[in-house]
This record gives structure tokens, sequence and C-alpha cells, in this order.
């Protein structure tokens, strides 16, 4: 049961909408919508389509997001979702990634990204060229963050927490793509969130504003010339949306607020609901509103703005020199020619303590940072063995491994696996990638004729 929405937002919104509130209200008092977006990183949505484990309707944004059309289906329930074929995200919130547009080969800084819906959509946009900056401040929504990153089969990713100030310290005009998506007020899920509803208080609006101005400051001097920068909320505050937009292009003449596609459900910004003097001149317009009663999904808020200047090409790195001593480096080649069927990548090899990753770009243009993540985690070197990381699995674009347990999505081991369970498969010894149908799920090491289950036990079903 949620809390009743609170009566100062009412009549706020109720002076502010005039004769389209009762719509507006009504439409909080529905069912949130439930949206689905298809990870374009493992299959396309025509293929994830075919396969038909839900009943969908497609969204006129963009061509993977979905919305659910069954109330009783649980998607997160679904070893699709533990194969990281499809991220559960508001139908508005897809639309950052739509609007950021983000290029193959570009580098993209999302600053507050936890827990990654749209850090994921970024990545999945990238299609594994460039590289995803994807920052969190709260470190236990980072830990989520990188989970989300790593079961969506993202690679070339640095997860990072540090204040916003921080990164634009280490990285002026760094970023072809920059995305704010601040934290806010959250009246834009009312709908379905209970803590927004016992938590918003008027003076809560004003103080995000403040940190929302700040926030967008900092970012803002991480943009490259010519880059671009998105400001989005998911409130309806003109104080925490237009306000912060004007505040800061009066004090940043070097970007402009850039014309939104014309797409279904997309309403203008409000100019006319912020002080005359602080509106005036600006093309705020330009900004975009989503309606809960006007469009399927929350209330959400995007301002879309370019710097001056020429766009920088795209990054064109290369994997690092390999760093690992010589029986790191032997234990990680036997373990990949006895396990996986595509070539070792002979460049991009650098160990963090006990952990191997691959980097697809030098390690020198995040010094002094420390990352949380950088790149595609393949395992650990424990006891003088080598131990495959989930994320090595998740990041493989097919079941491309020597030993495989493929299951269809039905069949009952798949549960087993995905709760912990050891599995009964003779064959060869060794490690064995467990996948569902053509996506991989985690490993597996059969000795004799059981497969001792590895799948991370933070993630098993219950
Ligand atoms: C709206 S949520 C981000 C949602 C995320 N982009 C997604 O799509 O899943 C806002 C985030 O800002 C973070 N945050 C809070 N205070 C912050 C600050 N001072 N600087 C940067 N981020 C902050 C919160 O921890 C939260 O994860």
């Amino acid at each position: 049961m949620l809390p009743p929405l609170p009566d100062p937002f009412l009549a706020r919104m109720r002076d502010l909408l005039g004769s389209e509130y009762h719509a507006f209200w009504a439409s909080l008092h529905q069912p949130p919508a439930q949206g689905l977006r298809v990870n374009t990183l493992k299959l396309t949505p025509q293929a994830f389509l075919a396969r038909g484990p839900f009943a969908l309707q497609p969204l006129p944004w963009l061509p993977e997001g979905f919305l659910l059309t069954d109330p009783t289906a649980r998607p997160g329930k679904h070893p699709y979702h533990a194969a990281g074929c499809y991220y559960l995200q508001d139908p508005s919130a897809m639309l950052a990634a739509v609007l950021l547009d983000p290029q193959p080969g570009q580098a993209v800084l999302d600053v507050s990204a936890a827990p990654g819906g749209k850090a994921t959509h970024l990545a999945a946009r990238l299609r594994g060229q460039g590289v995803l900056v994807a920052n969190e401040v709260v470190r236990g929504r980072a830990r989520t963050l990188v989970e989300n990153l790593e079961r969506l089969g993202a690679t070339a990713f640095l997860v990072t927490q540090e204040p916003v100030a921080r990164l634009a310290q280490v990285w002026p005009g760094r970023f072809h793509r920059v995305l704010v998506d601040a934290p806010c007020s959250g009246e834009g899920m009312f709908r379905k969130s209970s803590s927004a509803r016992a938590q918003w208080h008027p003076r809560m609006v004003e103080g995000n504003a403040a940190r929302q101005e700040r926030l967008l400051e900092a970012a803002a001097a991480t943009v490259a010339p010519g880059g671009r920068l998105l400001y989005a909320t998911c409130t309806f505050a003109p104080e925490e949306n237009e306000a912060v937009v004007a505040h800061f292009l009066r004090t940043h003449p070097d970007f402009t607020l850039v014309t939104p596609p014309r797409l279904p459900g997309l309403d203008p910004g409000r100019p006319d609901w912020i002080p005359a003097p602080l509106a005036r001149g600006l093309p705020l317009e330009r900004c975009v509103r989503i309606w809960p009663h006007r469009s399927p999904g929350d209330g959400h808020f995007f301002a879309l703005m370019q710097r001056d200047g020429v766009e920088p090409a795209p990054w064109l790195s290369s994997p690092p020199p390999s760093r690992l001593k010589a029986q790191t480096k032997h234990l990680l080649q036997t373990f990949w020619e006895d396990t996986l069927t595509i070539p070792i990548p002979p460049k991009g090899w650098v160990q963090y303590g006990d952990f191997l990753h691959y980097l697809p770009w030098d390690t020198d243009w995040w010094q002094p940072l420390r990352p949380w993540r950088a790149g595609w985690r393949v395992g650990q070197v424990r006891h003088g063995r080598f131990i495959p990381h989930h994320a090595l699995a998740l990041g493989l674009q097919a079941p491309r491994a020597r030993r495989v347990l493929v299951f269809g999505a039905e069949d009952p081991r798949v549960l087993a696996y995905l709760r912990g369970e050891t599995l009964h498969a003779p064959g060869n010894a060794g490690w064995v990638l467990i996948a569902v149908e053509d996506f991989p799920l985690g490993w597996g090491k059969r000795v004799g004729d059981v497969v001792k289950n590895h799948y991370p036990r933070s993630w098993r079903w219950l």
C-alpha cells in the first residue's frame, strides 16, 4: 500500500496543469507501466521477439524498447534475465540513450549511474567500441552498478566512485557525451515508489535544485568541444528542471539547448513555470517533459545541450601491452586454450591484485583515479590456479567453449543452476560453460559426472 500523495505536491500540480490536472491525477493512481529493453549487446529485438517469452508492445521511441502487457509476467525471474538478454526499465528512462545518442568509438560519461539502467543502455549503444565511464558516489550502489553492467555483458567500461568535481579535475573536456541523471525529488516515480512519496517535502525540492546546479556545473567541465550534455530528472518540479537548466545556460554561454527529435509523447519544457527574468531569452521549450497521462512511462525531464566547437574524432585506442607475470600468463593461456574456442587476445592483459582483466585501451588516461572496475574481468588466480569470473561468461557473444551445457529456457536444470545446485552431467573434466540457449549464464566445474556450481552466491535465486 503506497502512502498518500503529498498535499502540497498535488496543490502545486493543480495550479500548474489547470484543465489537465484530473488526467494527471488519475494517471498517478494507475498501476505503473513495466518496460523491458532488449540488450542489443546480446541479441536483436527481432530475435528476442521470435523467442517470445512475454507479451510485448513496442514503444514508439526505440526499436529495443517494449512495454510488458501481461501484468502476471515475472520477467525478473526468467533465465533470459539472468543471461542479460534484457533490462527491466521504465519506458521514459529509455529516452536518455535515445536523446544522448552515443556513437560506437566515443567516450561517454554517466556521472550518477547506479543502478545502471541508463548506463547499460549507453554501453549497448556503444557496441563495445569506445569507453563508458559509469560513476556512482554511493559505495553499495556502485556494486549493483558493476553487477548490472556485467550481467548485460558490457566489457569496455570503467566504474568509478568519485565526486563529480574530481572527475572534472581529472578529465576536463574529455567526453563526447555526458549524462547527468540527477538525484531529485522523484515525483515522477510516485506511481510506484513508496519511499519517493514518503520522503517528499517542499524543502527537498529547494535542496535538490542547489545540488543539481553543482553537479551540472562540474559535469559540464568534462564535455569535449562539440560534445553533448544531457541533464535528466524523474521529477515534475520546475525548480529542479527548467530553472536548473536556465541557471546553467546563463553561466555557460558555450552550451546551447538542442532541439529534440519529434517523437510521440515528448512534450516541451515550460519556461512559463519559472520566474520570467530567469527564463527570458532562453529556448527552454526545447527541454523535454514526459507526462504519465500523455505517454506510457513515468514522469521524466530531459535537457540536451551541446557545447560549442568541433567534436573530436572517436577514440583510436588499442589494447596495452600485456603486463602479466610469466606464471600468471601461463595459467591464463592454459585455461583459455583448454576451455574456450575463440583465440586469446594477444595484448591487453592486466592484473589487479588477484584479478585478471582484459582492457581494450591503455591505462594511463584515468590516472590518478583508482577505478572500482576497469574493462573485462576474466578471472582470478587463487592458490596457483585460474578461476574464471562470471563476467567472462556473460561477456561472451555465444557459448564459445569446448565444454558447454546448453539448456532450454524451460528446462528445470536451468533453474537448478541459478539456485546454485550441483548438476549431474557426465562428460570431459574441466570448466563447463552453462548457457540458456545461445546465452551464457556462468561457469561450472566438472569432476566425474558432477558439475560443481560456480554461479556467484550473491546472484543465486532463492
Ligand atoms: C536518478 S539516480 C541514477 C539512476 C541511474 N542513472 C539509472 O539509470 O539507473 C541518481 C543517482 O545519483 C547519486 N547521487 C546522489 N548524490 C550525488 C552526488 N552528490 N553526486 C553524484 N551522484 C549523486 C545517487 O546515489 C543515485 O545513484
